[in-house]
């Protein structure tokens, strides 16, 4: 008997599991991008770059991922309110979940689409995503951002705008992390 109700328990996380990877590569397939965290040393480029921006404090990840960026730039910026983006659900809830562990009351994640989000209230925008949405967001963030608030983007330069600084990280594609002014 106890040996069937361990047998039932381990199925069940099996199928728990399978269905969050495939839920996990739907979306990116969706996307046309998966989760994927951006490197340690470029993660420590980004914090000290927002370290240096003047901000009334209210930040948006756009496509947020496993939170990884948006939880060290809460920690780096106690006083900023950072909200991540995410459409992928089983990251978007360990994100949720990492931030409540860690008690990071100025983090917060949610699931929604980056291309609908409302940015005009936002003053600092972040993002690793790939050349086909910075196509999309060079639009929208052209349109909704207010004269002072700054774009950091790792990797993909914004189409029509010209960046205030290009940053080279130290990790081993020399990763590049571009800044804007609106
Ligand atoms: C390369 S990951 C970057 C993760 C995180 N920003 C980092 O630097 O560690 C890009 C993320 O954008 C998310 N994403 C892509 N399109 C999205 C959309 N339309 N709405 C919300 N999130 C999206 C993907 O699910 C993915 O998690």
């Amino acid at each position: 008997m106890e040996s069937l109700i361990y047998q039932i328990m381990l199925m069940a996380v099996a199928a728990f599991v399978l269905v969050a990877v495939l839920l996990i590569v739907y979306t990116s397939w969706r996307n046309g991008i998966s989760p994927m965290p951006s490197p340690a040393s470029v993660r420590r480029t980004v914090v000290a770059a927002l370290r240096k921006l003047p901000s009334r404090g209210i930040m948006v990840e756009a496509g947020s991922g496993w939170g990884t960026l948006a939880l060290q730039a809460g920690r780096a910026r106690k006083g900023w309110r950072i909200i991540g983006i995410e459409n992928s659900v089983i990251p978007m809830w360990i994100s949720f979940l990492a931030a409540k562990l860690n008690n990071q009351t100025n983090v917060s994640f949610i699931k929604d689409d980056l291309y609908t989000y409302c940015y005009r209230d936002v003053d600092t925008v972040v993002c690793y995503l790939y050349p086909g949405a910075m196509r999309r967001l060079s639009i929208i963030l052209r349109s909704q951002l207010t004269p002072g608030a700054h774009i950091i983007s790792v990797c993909f330069a914004l189409q029509d705008w010209e960046p205030e600084q290009v940053i080279t990280c130290r990790d081993m594609y020399r990763t590049k992390v571009y800044i804007y002014a609106a």
